[in-house]
């Protein structure tokens, strides 16, 4: 890359940070969450939610457990402020539900705000003006006290407007772009803003460190966070926010080392939509915290639900990969990660297991209302015998014998690798079908009489290329005493090695499964099965399946 020159650090990190929460390894509660999805998240899409989109949204969001909704910036447009209106005035607003408005600081902003806000019952007024180097310079052109007289006149607007307002209200103060600001400065404007509006125990005032856009890896602002929440006056009243965007891809991380730090609340959205890269993806903060044991209060036991919304509301897809929420997620592809899952689903069924630790997959896929059999196992040329048993066994009520498992798996493979694709379930059972299942051709049972005497003898007549045959053979069981006519009437010899069966699990169970394994004189496996409803009919027919693929050969 030749331009890297032209780019240097922008941060300002803090100096001797003390780093306590270096000590710390999980989030181990949940934050205050609140969703910017229908603010921060709508803003930067290609065609903006519609009125009845977003009211759509709203309600799915309160649905899954936000308490604190940014609905937009009422005084931007005529689409935001019918927006707020219609919330308040179709009484859609659950009273334990806060919605949170932006607001720049500009006298005529502000008043049109509180306006968008008559008849709310809680409500956040979120305040913002610029403070990083780049913005005071390139966009303001105002120095550092002129920045701060901005943020201050707006808080103090604010507090006149709250004044005459009837509705419960909080503040909240943004120093945007903070991670491009000197923390010193920071600092200051905070704590101004804090000063004019004078938080306390039943009136507190949250302080968002917005990740505008995000300079530096998360440990740097995570020192930044923990530098504010140590500095900050009267920080037993303030609620210190996060608001990372995903720039470097680490809006996730922001997050968790930044709740470390010792911030209380999150904004961010679903799926981590909003400007550029995103805001940070709410969904898969909430399950990385889950997935070690801590409640994060919200619900995402219906993720395909929250997808779909999600998709058509905004018109933006979920990718395959996305954490906890993508299609391929939890899908196992490769033979040795099948294998591996398989075992440790029995192995925590056998174990009566209280707690989670199945290789490779770091939740329960049906804890987001994904299904084990259509979403993990999946087969291509690269799947195994573990992942095809396991699909047989649990759709398709088919316990194939183990010594089975591997050659049905290659089967199955070379279909796949020929077809240059994925294999649907029902594909696997299709191939299953052919390959095994009461095969009848070239020979053909056609009756079989038995006497016991001495053990069990067979007198079995068999049908091949039109022509019948006739044996009597004796053996120390039915199948045994047919297998023993067989051979003696065709000519071949093999030895059955395996014989198993069970009762239909699936489809008509009334009848019984029955495998055959026999291996010719070259010492090559050959395989059948038998459905029927009588069991030992079902078990002639594993073992003519078998003889008939060894005879096919
Ligand atoms: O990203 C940002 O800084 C914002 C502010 C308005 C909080 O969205
Ligand atoms: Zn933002």
């Amino acid at each position: 890359m030749k331009n890297f020159e032209k780019y240097t650090r922008q941060y300002f990190p803090v100096k001797n940070p003390p780093m306590r929460w270096a000590q710390k390894d999980y989030v181990d509660h949940a934050p205050i969450w609140c969703s910017v999805d229908l603010r921060d998240g709508n803003q930067a899409l290609i065609n903006p939610m519609t009125l009845e989109e977003k009211l759509e949204f709203f309600k799915y969001l309160v649905k899954i457990g936000f308490k604190e909704i940014e609905i937009g910036f009422p005084a931007a447009s005529e689409t935001e402020y019918e927006f707020c209106r219609t919330l308040i005035e179709r009484d859609m607003i659950p009273d334990d539900v806060v919605i949170q408005v932006l607001t720049q600081s500009r006298e005529h902003i502000i008043k049109k705000t509180f306006e968008a806000l008559e008849g709310a019952k809680n409500v956040i007024v979120h305040l913002y003006n610029s403070t990083s180097v780049a913005q005071r310079e390139q966009v303001f052109k105002r120095d550092k006290k002129e920045i701060i007289d901005i943020a201050v006149q707006g808080a103090a607007l604010c507090k006149q407007y709250r004044e005459k307002a009837s509705g419960r209200y909080l503040f909240e103060y943004s120093p945007e772009s903070f991670t491009g600001t000197e923390m010193e400065f920071a600092l200051e404007i905070c704590n101004e803003v804090i000063k004019i509006w004078e938080p306390d125990e039943n009136n507190k005032v949250i302080i968002n460190l917005p990740v505008t856009v995000s300079h530096s890896m998360p440990h740097v602002y995570a020192n930044q966070v923990e530098f504010m929440c140590d500095n900050l006056i009267n920080r037993e009243n303030l609620i210190i926010s996060l608001h990372p965007h995903n720039d470097r891809g680490c809006a996730v991380a922001d997050s968790e080392m930044g709740l470390l730090a010792g911030a209380d609340r999150i904004e961010g959205t679903l799926f981590g939509n909003g400007e550029r890269t995103g805001n940070v993806d709410i969904i898969t903060l909430a399950m990385n915290m889950f997935s070690q044991g801590v409640d994060p209060e919200l619900n995402f036991e219906n993720m395909p639900e929250a997808t779909e919304i999600y998709e058509r509301v905004t018109g933006m897809k979920v990718y395959e990969r996305q954490p906890y929420s993508g299609k391929l997620v939890f899908a196992a592809f490769s033979g040795s990660h099948q294998d591996a899952i398989a075992k440790g689903m029995n192995w925590r069924k056998d174990k009566n297991c209280e707690h989670w630790t199945v290789p490779y997959l770091p939740i329960d896929p049906e804890d987001v209302g994904r299904e084990y059999e259509a979403d993990v196992i999946r087969i291509n040329s690269q799947s195994g015998k573990g992942g095809i048993g396991y699909i047989m066994e649990h759709q398709f009520g088919m316990n194939m014998p183990q010594k089975m498992r591997e050659p049905f798996g290659y089967m199955v493979k070379h279909v796949s690798d020929n077809a240059h694709r994925e294999l649907m379930p029902s594909e696997v059972y299709d191939i299953f079908v052919k390959e095994f299942i009461n095969i009848q051709s070239p020979v053909t049972l056609k009756e079989a009489h038995y006497t016991q005497k001495n053990g069990i003898t067979a007198e079995v007549t068999v049908e091949k290329d039109e022509i019948e045959y006739k044996e009597t053979a004796q053996g120390n069981g039915r199948l045994n005493a047919v297998s023993s006519a067989l051979m003696k009437m065709l000519g071949i010899k093999y030895d059955l090695h395996t014989y198993t069966e069970h009762a239909m699990e699936h489809g008509d169970t009334s009848k019984a499964v029955s495998y055959v394994g026999i291996t010719d004189e070259s010492g090559k496996n050959y395989w059948g099965v038998g459905i029927e409803t009588d069991i030992i009919d079902s078990s002639l027919k594993a073992l003519f399946s078998a003889v008939n693929n060894m005879i096919a050969e």
